[in-house]
């Protein structure tokens, strides 16, 4: 056999005569130009702002630009031996699938140069626009105030990105006001993909068998929290829902420590979990196997009330938060309710949030106090009382 391989790639690695050497290897892994993905080097980080179950997110600077400026998400090799993570390559490929005004731009994937250092093993980051601010982070301070308009606005952005979303057939799966991103100049960003995937119209009368256990437990969606594996875009809906009404309440409205407890706030809002009210919710399986309060009443309208007072407002809310998926609105439908469509109509937000000149995140508010958080929570279930306003909210600045 001939020493020089075939082909045009030009590395002649494997063959007898002409094995490379480790310090071979490495400098040629050192010296490669990856195309297609960058080094990270080409952005200087300013400042860490998340810090996800899954890594790192840092703002970053583009230095040939020296203006602008990108979110760097670190990419975590779990388990290197694998290669680079299914997870990150799925949140990837649906990202790039993915192209609208209200969905995260991913602008490319980025490396840190494989060296000794890092034992040839680069760091791998997905670079997107930077937004100014997380929806979590805005709720959090106590001085950044929607008017119904602004409410309205938010709203019809993120049940368009839904809408979009939903249409491409991908499932967010994890709906919470930390991955709802605002830039400054108003417009809304889905955000987080990590754990989305993309789902289809059960053929022949098979169900699909998603995985359960996925959406941030306090705005997970009856059915998963029953077991659900055959599911669809309700359950982002029902994420939608706890959302709209967080952006009154300030806070999210149902606090449960286990999913157990979960389900029976649920219940204590949207009423007791009947085959009345959800015909087939007596197959589910963790139905017989959880504990469900009987007798309870759907309350979502009356205590929801005092705090949203625009009438078409709780009507959305209640279409939101429907237990049976099956019956709960979708992101069509709700976009023609009436809540965007009568005075006052949603309103551009980049005015307000020009009152703020500093970042807000969900990761540099400071965290709630559990003593605090248990009080809140009690009051949230029972009466749905207004947050005692303190002083524990503040602008962050970095
Ligand atoms: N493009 C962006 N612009 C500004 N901030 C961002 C951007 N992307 C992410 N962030 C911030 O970083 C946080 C974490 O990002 P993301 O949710 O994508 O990561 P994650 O590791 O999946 O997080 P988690 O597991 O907590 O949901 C977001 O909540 C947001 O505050
Ligand atoms: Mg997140």
């Amino acid at each position: 056999m001939s020493s020089s391989t075939s082909g045009s790639s030009g590395l002649q690695m494997s063959t007898s005569s002409t094995v490379l050497s480790l310090a071979e290897k490495q400098k040629y892994i050192e010296d490669y130009d990856f195309p297609y993905c960058d080094e990270s080097s080409k952005y200087e980080k300013v400042a860490k702002i998340g810090q996800g179950t899954f890594g790192e997110v840092f703002k970053a600077r583009e230095k040939k630009s020296n203006k602008k400026f990108v979110a760097m998400k670190k990419v975590l090799m779990d388990n290197e031996k694998e290669g680079f993570p299914i997870t990150a390559l799925r949140e990837i490929r649906i990202l790039q699938l993915l192209k609208h005004e209200n969905v995260v731009n991913l602008i490319e994937i980025c490396r840190t140069k494989a060296t000794a250092n890092n034992r040839y093993r680069s760091t791998f980051y997905l670079v997107f626009d930077f937004c100014e601010h997380d929806l979590a982070g805005l709720l959090s301070n106590i001085n950044v105030k929607f008017s119904l308009g602004e409410i309205k606005k938010v709203m019809q952005q993120l049940l368009n990105g839904l809408y979009y979303i939903h249409s491409n057939k991908i499932l967010h799966r994890d709906m919470k006001a930390a991955n709802v991103l605002i830039t400054k100049n108003g417009v809304l960003k889905l955000a987080d993909f990590g754990l989305a995937r993309a789902f289809s119209i059960t053929k022949n009368g098979q169900a699909n068998r998603y995985t359960n256990r996925v959406v941030t437990l306090w705005y997970r969606p009856p059915e998963l929290l029953l077991g659900d594996r055959n599911y669809g875009p309700p359950v982002d809906m029902w994420g939608a829902g706890c959302i709209m009404a967080e952006m009154w309440t300030r806070s999210p409205i149902m606090q449960g420590a286990t999913e157990q407890q979960q389900l029976i706030f649920i219940s204590q809002l949207c009423g007791s979990f009947t085959p009345d009210v959800w015909p087939g919710v007596e197959s589910l399986e963790l139905y017989q196997k959880m504990e469900l309060p009987m007798g309870h009443k759907r309350k979502v309208r009356d205590r929801l009330r005092p705090y949203v007072k625009d009438s078409h407002g709780v009507d959305l809310l209640d279409k939101l938060l429907i237990l049976d998926p099956k019956e709960r609105t979708d992101a069509d439908s709700a976009l023609n309710h009436d809540f965007f469509w009568t005075d006052p109509m949603p309103c551009d937000l980049s005015k307000m949030l020009s009152q703020h000149t500093q970042s807000m995140f969900e990761y540099l508010t400071p965290p709630r106090r559990a003593c605090q958080m248990r009080q809140y929570q009690q009051q949230m279930v029972n009466t749905m009382q207004p947050r005692p306003q303190d002083n524990s909210y503040q602008d962050r600045v970095y």
